[in-house]
């Protein structure tokens, strides 16, 4: 009787043994679960980082997609003599060329002067932007003066009739073939949107030629003016796709993004939204 007293505390005394062990090993279990969890943090993170950049690379070429097709939805919608009616003229992203002019009548309800050096007078049309372009101008400009460049603005918004002027003195100075390669009908000028302007060296101001490449300013503008949302919107050797012969001085808004792309792939705003003439 004694024996089996002795051998059932025995047993009793090993199964709590084992039960200790096994909150242990639990514990020990979760804590490393635990530990584990945190430092798999950052890995979560870091894929959830990857995960978002993804997205926004889809985003962003989702809307391209969209900006690709809200330009090219533009083309079927209205047509007037022979060209596409653009539907939104105040995107900044619009294309205004030979094939797509702005709705009769358009005008800016925005347009500001920036607080850059101009070659026009206080008062002038030309020295007015509209306020996206305009902001966007201060920041080019003060960034050329901090290099040590010399900008003038000399030619921003034009209204339709001063644009009809403009062509029409110059088809009948140089002739309608070489006014086309220079100059844009009324209703098809990027100037008409506030969204352009043309730019000098101080030294050569209003010499639109273009010789400007030559200047520190001509080159500087070249690749500098996408990090402030510019791009040359005539480049050489893309006259057959935007229809006009190479511009150096004429900068186009479109913002920073699209502005990065154009010029990291050295195309057009054309080729950008895949509109060809
Ligand atoms: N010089 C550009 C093409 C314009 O007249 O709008
Ligand atoms: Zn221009």
């Amino acid at each position: 009787m004694k024996k089996i007293a002795i051998l059932f505390i025995l047993m009793v005394s090993v199964l709590l043994i084992s039960c200790q062990q096994e909150s242990y090993s639990t514990e020990k279990q979760d804590k490393r679960n635990y530990q584990s969890d945190h430092k798999k943090e950052p890995e979560i993170v870091e894929v959830n980082a990857e995960v978002e950049e993804e997205t926004d690379e889809e985003e962003m070429s989702e809307q391209d997609t969209a900006n690709e097709s809200e330009q090219t939805d533009d083309t079927v919608e209205q047509e007037e003599d022979g060209l596409k009616v653009i539907d939104d003229p105040k995107s900044v992203e619009l294309v205004v060329n030979k094939q797509r002019k702005l709705p009769d009548g358009y005008e800016p309800d925005d347009l500001v002067e920036a607080n850059v050096s101009y070659y026009a007078a206080e008062g002038d049309p030309k020295r007015l932007l509209r306020q996206v372009a305009a902001n966007a101008l201060e920041e080019l400009f003060q960034a050329a003066e901090t290099d040590g460049l010399d900008l003038v603005a000399v030619s921003g918004y034009r209204s339709y009739q001063r644009q009809k002027q403009i062509y029409e003195n110059n088809v009948a100075t140089k002739g309608q073939e070489h006014a086309d390669k220079f100059s844009a009908k009324p209703g098809t000028s990027e100037h008409q949107t506030g969204l352009a302007m043309d730019v000098a060296s101080a030294a050569l101001v209003a010499v639109l030629e273009q010789s400007f490449i030559e200047t520190d300013e001509g080159k500087w503008l070249e690749e500098n003016a996408h990090k402030h949302g510019f791009i040359i919107r005539y480049p050489e050797g893309k006259e057959d796709i935007t229809g006009y012969s190479y511009e150096p001085w004429h900068l186009r808004y479109v913002g920073e993004d699209m502005a990065t792309e154009i010029y990291q792939a050295q195309t057009t705003l054309e080729e950008y939204f895949g509109l060809y003439p």
